[in-house]
């Protein structure tokens, strides 16, 4: 068959317009599936409170995990640091910063590089009865998802369920909450606030150094390994009773470093970010404990109101700091004032100044101030409404 040139050019036309639009599809499907891949939707919301030793993080820890819908693990990255307890905190970041984001992701493979191989259990993991998550279903099922077991209980009943229920239960719920005591500046956290695939928000948890000294100098044998590990190498150069104040020294330099990092970020990432004093949360747990939830999305449900109400009031949680009635809750978070000697506190306040000033607690003058219960040596400004509103 011979075909007149015109219908010829407009067949030839239309082929090549055809293969044009099949190119464009092609590309611009390319083009979408590449940015689906750089911008997965993330569907957890990933919370990090970021806290240092004896500061309350246990206690606000808990509070993250009788939600429902919380994953909680408490410092997974106590792994990495009790696998090279002869390095320093710095050296340690990237591990303990890449191991949470795998946490993060509930890919628990992260912890094959900090325990014995062979076969594990979920009771492998640091204080993984803090996870009310790993005491009910799927991780544990002994009693239906919607009651909740002791942690004592917990211990007995679920410590033979192995590994992989732990990301079972990550999976599960809508929100993963990782309690860290072990990162020292918040650079090395930003690759993680900028990361698609998180939803990374920062609840960073702060006392007065006097307070997190006196509770120190109580667990001083716990805490040494710990010690030595942020005190670097120069632990040793050090007379014995120095150690505890170039401890504190760097632990206030580093809550520091984190608050003022925060004021230089983008707006954008300034809001992923809250900061909270332990004494304004032993002041008003109901209210704060609002604003945390609130912060990340979560519903402040009417029975845990009632257990944040029952616990900071005594009942519950034995052996607590809060496990004491609501007229001396205050008095709890101010027992370093009349059982520290002014000695010590004036040393301290020394070399914690800075970041008491920062973080709204007052220096104490005197012996006779210190031991002053009248005078508030907390400011009543909030640090947080202040970065706010420079926003
Ligand atoms: C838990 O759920 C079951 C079945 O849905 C119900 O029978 C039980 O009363 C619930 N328990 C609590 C404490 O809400
Ligand atoms: C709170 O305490 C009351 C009185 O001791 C108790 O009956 C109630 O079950 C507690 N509630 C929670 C949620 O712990
Ligand atoms: C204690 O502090 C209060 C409030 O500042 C002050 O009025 C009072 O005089 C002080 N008492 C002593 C014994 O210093």
């Amino acid at each position: 068959m011979i075909l007149p040139p015109k219908l010829k050019l407009l067949l030839f036309l239309s082929s090549q317009m055809a293969i044009f639009i099949l190119f464009i599809h092609l590309y611009s499907y390319n083009f979408n599936s590449q940015n689906m891949k750089e911008e997965p939707n993330p569907t957890h919301m990933h919370v990090l409170v970021l806290s240092s030793w004896r500061s309350g993080s246990s206690f606000v820890g808990q509070l993250f995990a009788q939600h429902p819908d919380v994953f909680y693990l408490m410092e997974p990255a106590w792994h990495v640091w009790m696998t090279f307890t002869q390095s320093t905190a710095q050296r340690l970041h990237m591990a303990v910063r890449d191991l949470i984001r795998a946490v993060f992701l509930c890919d628990m493979s992260v912890f094959d590089a900090y325990m014995k191989p062979g076969p594990r259990k979920q009771s492998s993991l640091f204080q993984w009865y803090s996870s009310r998550a790993l005491c009910s279903p799927p991780a544990c099922n002994v009693l239906p998802q919607n009651e909740t077991i002791s942690q004592s209980d917990c211990r007995i009943l679920c410590n033979q369920e192995p590994f992989e229920v732990v990301e079972k239960a990550c999976h599960s719920h809508s929100h993963v909450v990782l309690k860290e005591v072990r990162f020292f500046n918040l650079q090395v956290l930003y690759p993680l606030l900028r990361d698609p695939s998180l939803n990374l928000h920062i609840v960073h948890l702060v006392r007065d150094p006097r307070a997190v000294f006196r509770s120190r100098e109580r667990t001083t044998q716990d805490l040494m390994i710990d010690s030595h590990i942020v005190m670097g190498q120069d632990w040793q150069k050090l007379k014995k009773e120095d150690q505890p104040y170039y401890a504190m020294q760097v632990i206030c330099q580093s809550q520091l470093e984190i608050y003022k990092a925060v004021q230089s970020l983008p707006k954008v990432l300034r809001q992923r970010y809250l900061l909270m004093r332990y004494e304004d949360l032993a002041r008003d747990p109901l209210a704060q404990t609002a604003r945390m939830y609130e912060y990340v999305g979560l519903k402040f449900l009417p029975q845990l109101q009632t257990w944040v109400y029952n616990i900071t009031r005594g009942k519950g949680m034995g052996g607590h700091a809060f496990q004491t009635n609501a007229r001396n809750a205050l008095s709890v978070s101010q027992a370093w004032r009349w059982s520290l000697p002014y000695e010590k506190v004036s040393r301290l306040q020394k070399v914690c100044g800075n970041t008491m000033n920062l973080l709204g607690y007052h220096l104490a003058t005197s012996e006779q101030e210190q031991k002053n219960l009248s005078l508030d040596l907390l400011s009543t400004w909030s640090p947080y409404q202040q970065i706010y509103q420079e926003g």
